[in-house]
């Protein structure tokens, strides 16, 4: 049998078992089987061990460990390097390596999206585990003019602008590109505004950020990372107000499809039903 695990803590509302469950019932790898598994910091080494003696044929990682099993892997791809940031395991050539399909995930889903960066301002709120792949998907596709970030502890914003702000000249971006707005002020109005908190996860919590100038902006995209709820209350705002607005289930299946594309050689497809299954 070939083991894929899904690790984190919590993990109970992990989705990824059904789907690659499903992927892998549907492409006919009646040997694999994908669960989750709640695992403590301690047990991290133990898991690429696991991959390295082939107990375990692939791993995704999510909260809280994106950044931790960085340190137990054997190499990583270009997109870790930048956002130190793993999500998805696989053994090659006897090594561990770590990869982030979190970045292109996102960036497919914006692209689905018909979204182009040329001269877009982007609000990106929160500094969780996710936040520096979201930044770095914009500053490696350049094009941006400028991103805000806002997070409830300053500190956390301020290493990512300290670390991005190093990069910018090699992509060729304004030395200004990145600005830090205070928790809950106001930035220029923006094209783009994007939740990577986990405020919302819990139906009445709520931003506490005044977007009420962009009451009846048609073009805007409010763009929550979180698909469970479907509809926070940054999105449903949003909705009323009049806005484009779209959930983190799209960008969850193409890290998803990403990550099953590299253990099997297999590009599973995004249809209507699977997007259903996730509902
Ligand atoms: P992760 O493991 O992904 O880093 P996290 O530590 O729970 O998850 O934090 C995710 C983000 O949600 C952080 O930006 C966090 O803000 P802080 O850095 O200030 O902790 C944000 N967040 C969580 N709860 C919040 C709340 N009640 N209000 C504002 N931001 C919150």
């Amino acid at each position: 049998m070939n083991k894929y695990l899904v690790i984190g803590n919590p993990i109970a509302h992990s989705l990824s078992p059904k789907l690659h469950n499903y992927w892998f019932k549907k492409y006919s790898f009646f040997d694999s089987i994908y669960e989750k598994k709640k695992v403590e910091k301690k047990d991290l080494k133990k898991i690429v061990e696991q991959i390295k003696n082939d107990e375990v044929k692939g791993v995704n990682v999510t909260v809280p460990f994106k950044r931790e099993i960085f340190d137990f892997i054997d190499s990583s791809s270009y997109e870790v390097q930048f956002t130190k940031s793993v999500n998805t395991l696989v053994k090659e050539n006897d090594k561990v390596v770590g990869y982030n399909t979190d970045q292109e995930g996102f960036k497919i889903s914006l692209e689905e999206n018909d979204w182009d960066y040329k001269n877009k301002k982007v609000l990106i709120i929160g500094a969780g585990g996710v936040t520096p792949s979201i930044l770095s998907c914009f500053i490696n596709e350049g094009g941006v003019e400028k991103i805000y970030l806002s997070n409830r502890t300053r500190t956390k914003v301020e290493e990512l602008k300290k670390f991005w702000d190093k990069a910018l000249g090699i992509y060729q971006m304004n030395k200004d590109t990145i600005e830090i707005i205070d928790w809950g002020e106001k930035s220029e109005l923006c094209d783009l505004i994007i939740n990577t908190t986990s405020v919302g996860l819990t139906k009445d919590e709520k931003l506490n950020f005044d977007f009420s100038e962009y009451n009846n902006k048609k073009n805007v995209l409010f763009y929550d990372l979180i698909y469970n709820p479907k509809e926070t209350n940054f999105l449903k705002d949003a909705r009323i107000r009049g806005n484009r607005t779209m959930n983190g289930k799209m960008m969850f299946l193409w890290q998803a499809h990403l990550a099953f594309k590299m253990w099997t050689g297999v590009s599973p497809i995004i249809d209507e039903e699977v997007i259903k299954l996730l509902d």
